[in-house]
């Protein structure tokens, strides 16, 4: 389709004036670009800025100038050279694959992307865009960058990493191949994704697909990609007591594993406890002259919320009546220096204050 040529032309035409073109990289021997140090900057780029990987490649390559070297090396020694670049599963991934390349392909970097992307810690993107870059494949990327920029230019709804939409960005990406210099092509899309079509603020004034850009046209620049739908998170809800006893309170050591594991927190009431009186006569044998529910607060834990309802028990000096190990009074004048989780320091700071 003439458009579609249109989108590919105007990417490389701006990349021969406005893309990066003397990264360590891109240099060649003899004119031929090195499949292993292509592959090598690929997975470094991976999660990682341009100008934090350079450095760390460079001294990769000057420890390991290739492919047998590396697979030859202990791979602690790999994992050294990686530290500060993050991931780590990256460095292992790349040591595993350096020693599959040597055992499986005579040491021959594979040259087809359905080969590459069958290598550890290489997916379909990076597969098709060492193929490209290496071997000159016609391969079609798709990282988080040319998400973004195909979701805008052409207005494609929904979360990217949904598996219709991501289905539909690939068969679009494939679509708009140029016929020849897929290299180049697809350099110029990771650089445009990079320095202008960006997440936030993006540079339209200096973009070549300004004129068709759906999202531009529709207002939709800060919609486009959709943001992950967020799950909806599981609510948990818990009673605690809040024993007090002449200015002090009995605080319970959590179990070593789950939340808060080990702190001081304040006792829970069992659900299988609906009556938070007799449990508190059955589990502490502590008779209230008072008790009294206060209003519930909320704590947003990664994977849940819990409600929290403080149920108030007023008992005569407990003195040693909880003699139990785990258990400690704490006196309501001590709360700083308890180390007490967020929720039970806030409950405990409206006692003091009301107290
Ligand atoms: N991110 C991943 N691959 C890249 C490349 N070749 N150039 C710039 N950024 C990249």
């Amino acid at each position: 389709m003439d458009t579609d040529k249109t989108f590919a032309t105007r990417l490389v035409d701006w990349h021969r004036r406005h893309g990066r073109h003397d990264l360590p990289w891109q240099h060649r021997c003899d004119g031929v670009p090195d499949p292993y140090r292509v592959w090598l900057s690929e997975i470094m780029l991976q999660q990682t800025q341009v100008d934090t990987v350079i450095p760390y490649y460079a001294r990769f390559l000057a420890r390991f100038p290739d492919l047998a070297a590396l697979a030859a090396a202990p791979v602690d020694e790999v994992l050294t050279l990686w530290s500060g670049l993050g991931y780590y599963a990256r460095a292992r991934n790349l040591h595993k694959a350096a020693q599959a390349v040597a055992d499986f392909h005579g040491g021959n970097f594979p040259s087809r992307a359905e080969a590459i992307a069958r290598l550890p810690g290489i997916g379909r993107s990076t597969a098709a865009a060492i193929a490209a870059f290496a071997f000159g494949e016609r391969a079609a990327i798709l990282d988080g960058n040319v998400k973004r920029v195909l979701c805008r230019a052409f207005g494609v709804a929904g979360f990217p990493g949904q598996r219709a939409v991501e289905a539909r960005l690939w068969a679009l990406a494939e679509s708009l191949l140029p016929p020849t210099d897929v290299g180049t092509y697809i350099q110029a899309q990771m650089d445009l994704g990079a320095t202008v079509c960006r997440r936030s603020r993006p540079a339209c004034a200096r973009c070549p697909l300004a004129d068709s850009c759906v999202a531009r046209r529709e207002d939709r620049i800060a919609e486009l990609p959709a943001a992950r739908p967020r799950k909806a998170v599981p609510q948990r809800r818990v009673r605690v007591a809040v024993i007090h006893a002449a200015g002090r309170v009995l605080l319970e050591q959590r179990p070593p594993a789950g939340i808060w594991g080990g702190l001081l927190a304040l006792p829970e009431i069992p659900d299988s406890e609906p009556d938070a009186g007799r449990w508190l006569q059955t589990r502490f044998a502590l008779a209230p002259r008072a008790s009294l529910q206060l209003a519930p607060l909320n704590h947003a834990f990664t994977h849940f919320r819990l409600e929290i309802t403080p149920i108030r028990f007023d008992v005569e000096d407990a003195g040693r009546s909880v003699a139990e190990a785990g258990h400690r009074w704490l006196a309501l004048a001590d709360l700083d220096a308890a180390g007490l989780p967020t929720p039970v320091r806030r409950i405990l700071d409206a006692l003091a204050s009301a107290a």
